[in-house]
């Protein structure tokens, strides 16, 4: 899709997040600076990954992305629009560490939510719901309730709805946590698949350095207490819609799991091994 055609400004960014702060405020006047001073842009197609210590802000950036939240300071375009605007153009799918689905409508009728928001045709829908439930390995469970349906299998019903629109930013917490492992890989090989047919962009955030590694452009590795990014690490192993099972295997895949590993751990210097800073 060309960026004309989308209408999208040319050229813009599909997120610009320029010097954020947020800082929560207690009841009792203590205040938590979950981010600190954040910037990192992400490229129309690009895969960036969010990695860190648990607190240290991944899920707050993620929802200032998606405008659930606002910045104390600082500001956030998403395709060259406030995050606010983008939100109602409902330019990007989200996949959060809750799955979010509602209970009253069964796993199609969720899928097929913001295609029913958008008058999609009813032939239509279901073809798509049919498609992204086969993707997902649900096609048994199409006329179940959410409540009927294990954690893990309500988190893929969330992701199929995320895909449902082919969106061209995609914004995922902790998709596959809980996911078993063999699920969780399959999930994965399918995102790249995705990305490579749809050139979406993708900002994922995980706790899984193989994960960040497989799937990323790029990975954000963030520090607590202030949460403030510590290094971003260019890996890309190989064109995103090339990347098969096989590069688990490779030396370059483990090479790169090291790096972000020894950054996570604060073992390498900043700025050192060609990792880029902002
Ligand atoms: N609504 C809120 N009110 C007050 N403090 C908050 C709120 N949301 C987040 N925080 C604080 O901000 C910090 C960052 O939280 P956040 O959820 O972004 O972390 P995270 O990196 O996503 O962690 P995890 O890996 O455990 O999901 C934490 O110290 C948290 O307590
Ligand atoms: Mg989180």
């Amino acid at each position: 899709m060309s960026a004309k055609a989308s209408g999208v400004a040319a050229g813009s960014l599909a997120v610009d997040v320029t010097e954020v702060s947020r800082i929560f405020t207690g009841k009792k006047g203590a205040s938590v600076a979950a981010l600190d001073n954040v910037s990192l842009t992400v490229n129309p197609g690009e895969f960036v990954s969010l990695i860190g210590p648990s607190g240290c802000g991944k899920s707050t950036l993620m929802r200032l992305i998606a405008d659930l939240d606002t910045p104390t300071s600082g500001t956030i375009e998403v395709f060259g629009q406030s995050a606010r605007q983008a939100r109602l153009n409902q330019s990007y799918g989200i996949a959060f560490q809750q799955a979010g689905l509602l209970p009253w409508r069964t796993v199609a009728g969720n899928i097929e939510l913001p295609l029913e928001l958008h008058g999609v045709a009813k032939p239509a829908r279901k073809a798509r719901s049919a498609e992204l439930l086969d993707l997902v390995g649900l096609s048994d469970f199409a006329h179940h309730y959410p409540d009927q349906l294990s954690g893990g299998m309500q988190q893929r019903v969330a992701i199929a709805r995320s895909l449902a629109e082919s969106p061209r930013l995609l914004l995922m917490d902790e998709p596959f946590g809980a996911l078993d492992e063999m699920t969780r890989e399959r999930m994965q090989n399918e995102l790249v698949r995705i990305c490579g047919e749809t050139g979406a962009a993708v900002v994922f955030v995980t706790h899984s350095i193989p994960e960040a590694v497989f799937l990323s452009d790029r990975v954000v590795v963030m520090s607590p207490r202030p949460g403030r990014i510590r290094d971003i690490l260019s890996v890309r192993l190989g064109e995103t819609g090339e990347r098969g099972e096989n590069l688990r295997e490779e030396s370059s895949f483990f090479q790169a799991v090291s790096q972000v590993r020894e950054l996570l751990h604060g073992e390498v210097p900043v700025g050192a091994r060609g990792v880029e800073t902002r």
